[in-house]
């Protein structure tokens, strides 16, 4: 039932990960918010006429400043579980439009935090997440929370294959029963893991599947401990190492540097790492049907992964693949309750 002054009940997809939080809405939007807050308030007094880019939230007792500011790291094992992944989560949905509105949810973990070697499924580890997210977050402007009221939790690369195999055109959904039948691997190129993911006869097949603690925030990492190594700094902010690693070259004492050797190298090594995972996965991939390749490491490295297979593919919006599933996953595969 609706609450007086509550608005509709809305299904998304929501892929909370390290680097980005996607969401996937049902009109076919989708959003993305870098995964960047830090506790306190934000202390920064907006002048007269300038945009607020800074938004706080409020959750277990605890204040979070979200939005333009240099974030503290997400890669720390506990952040699907903490009071940071809500706050952004909550920043993401209100970005989505969604402040006031109950919320149904379907978001993932990595697939070797998801399940076991032996194929069991880490039901402690999936609970922690899943009541996690139903807990309160609050804006502390007065705006109206988004309050996540249904939340279920599958392995982020599985997700990718869920929007593989569903498709939607013309407001009708399709299961695309040829790519259902035969076996496929996902590959999700992420912020701080790759997963792996490979699907036969409709169940996961746990040999090839894995998450490799590998990603694009290690690749930024190894910039700004090069650029600190090079310029004998303490620190280097998040923002001036993100427009290295994007342009080659960083602004310090009030000049431009070049350091697009110390990026092709941070990002040679990545790729090492993460082809030879993908080998020891997948071996060469042969009786797979396709290799599908999602993930925003999938946009950042296209022109390094592109000869890795034969029968390799790059998802369509490949940054989105993980969360449009999901948002498939809830509306035409797990048993959602009635929205009101
Ligand atoms: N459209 C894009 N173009 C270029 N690079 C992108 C794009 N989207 C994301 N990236 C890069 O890909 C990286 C990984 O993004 P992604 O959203 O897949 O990470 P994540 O899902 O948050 O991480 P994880 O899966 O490890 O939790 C980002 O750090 C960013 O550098
Ligand atoms: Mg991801």
């Amino acid at each position: 039932m609706t609450e007086p002054g509550e608005l509709r009940t809305i299904g998304v997809g929501l892929d909370d990960g390290y680097a980005f939080t996607k969401v996937a809405l049902p009109d076919g939007r989708l959003i993305a918010i870098p995964s960047r807050a830090r506790i306190g308030r934000a202390n920064v007094t907006w002048l007269n006429g300038s945009e607020r880019r800074v938004f706080e939230y409020e959750t277990d007792d605890t204040l979070f400043a979200v939005g333009d500011i240099d974030g503290e790291p997400t890669h720390f094992d506990g952040y699907p579980f903490s009071g940071l992944n809500r706050a952004i989560v909550q920043h993401a949905l209100h970005e989505a439009g969604l402040g006031g509105h109950s919320v149904h949810a379907v978001s993932g973990l990595p697939v070797s935090s998801f399940y076991l070697k032996d194929g069991s499924q880490r039901i402690e580890i999936i609970e922690r997440k899943r009541n996690s997210l139903k807990q309160a977050v609050h804006p502390i402007d007065g705006r109206l929370p988004a309050s996540v009221a249904f939340h279920e939790v599958i392995p982020e690369a599985l997700a990718a294959w869920y929007d593989h195999i569903i498709t939607e055109a013309n407001g009708g959904v399709q299961l695309e029963s040829e790519r259902l039948s035969v076996p496929v691997a996902v590959v999700d190129i992420g912020g701080r893991t790759t997963d792996f993911v490979v699907v036969a006869d409709q169940a996961v097949r746990h040999n090839g599947s894995g998450s490799l603690r590998c990603g694009l925030l290690d690749l930024k990492r190894q910039v700004s401990e090069s650029i600190r190594g090079r310029f004998d700094l303490e620190e280097i902010s998040e923002r001036a190492t993100e427009a290295a690693v994007r342009t080659g070259s960083v602004r310090l004492f009030g000049k431009t540097h070049d350091v697009a050797e110390l990026v092709l190298e941070a990002r040679h090594q990545i790729i090492e790492r993460l082809h030879a995972e993908t080998q020891r996965q997948l071996g060469r991939g042969a009786e797979l049907e396709r290799i599908l390749f999602v993930g925003g490491g999938a946009v950042a490295l296209a022109s390094d992964i592109q000869d890795w297979f034969p029968n390799q593919a790059i998802a369509p919006h490949p940054a989105f693949a993980n969360a449009r599933g999901m948002l498939k996953y809830l509306r035409y595969v797990c048993q959602e309750p009635t929205r009101s």
